[in-house]
């Protein structure tokens, strides 16, 4: 099925490896700028950094696909997860819900989705985004708690959460356009766990503990370690 949300093309499919895959595949031929592809089943999803993405059935597997310079591949995962912090907020007005660097959103300090930011063809990215809709892997790692909004008693759909992504996507791309990654980072900021506070980040092979002082021009955090600031591209936050 093809149609539109908004101004983003939209292609469904039952089921597919990856969506993120899928969604490259889709664009080559493409003229449109704005593209999404979603699934209802998933059987090879990735998350970051190499790993797997175990896909519940229920849940929502969306790529988005945009032209979007290079340079500034790090504002767009804040605002990826600044809209999907947004839509599930906009669900339950008391949810205790924050934002973890680089771009994962926790309910009740449980990971309820996944951000996976690849570069597409051409000048394009592709965005893929997967929601807790109505669960979540029980044993992967018990230092990465996961929920699911069925699991809070928020009982929706993937096309509703879909929908309401698009708007509050739509919404945060003018916003970065008109004032600049400074007004995404000041609301990230704002709903970000743990800033001011202690944080570990994990990398490969090592990890530090500092304090989150704040995050860069281009996305990157800030961690005060043994009284330097220090830049981190890449690593897992842990409170
Ligand atoms: C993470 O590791 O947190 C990122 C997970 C990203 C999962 C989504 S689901 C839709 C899209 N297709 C994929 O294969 N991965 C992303």
């Amino acid at each position: 099925m093809s149609t539109y949300i908004e101004d983003w093309s939209w292609k469904d499919f039952d089921e597919v490896g990856s969506t993120n895959d899928e969604a490259k595949k889709h664009f080559i031929s493409s003229d449109i700028k704005k593209f999404v592809v979603t699934a209802k089943r998933q059987s090879s999803g990735r998350g970051r950094r190499g790993r797997n993405w175990v896909s519940i059935d229920g849940n929502l597997f969306a790529s988005f696909v945009l032209d979007f310079e290079p340079k500034y591949i790090g504002v767009l995962s804040f605002i990826v997860s600044l809209s999907v912090f947004d839509v599930i907020k906009n669900l339950s007005s008391n949810i205790d819900i924050k934002l973890k660097w680089p771009n994962d959103v926790l309910v009740e300090g449980k990971k309820i989705s996944g951000i996976l930011v690849e570069k597409g063809e051409g000048d394009s990215f592709v965005v893929g985004v997967g929601v807790n809709i109505v669960g979540y892997p029980q044993d992967i790692n018990p230092l990465y708690h996961a929920t699911s909004l069925q699991e809070l008693g928020i009982i929706t759909d993937r096309i509703v959460i879909l929908k309401n992504y698009i708007s509050v996507f739509n919404k945060y791309l003018e916003l970065w356009k008109k004032s600049g990654f400074a007004a995404i980072r000041d609301i990230w900021l704002k709903n970000a766990k743990n800033i001011g506070q202690r944080i570990i980040v994990k990398f490969e092979k090592e990890e530090k503990e500092g304090i989150f002082y704040g995050v860069d021009d281009n996305g990157y955090l800030l961690l005060e370690h043994k009284g330097n600031i220090e830049r981190i591209y890449a690593g897992d936050v842990f409170f």
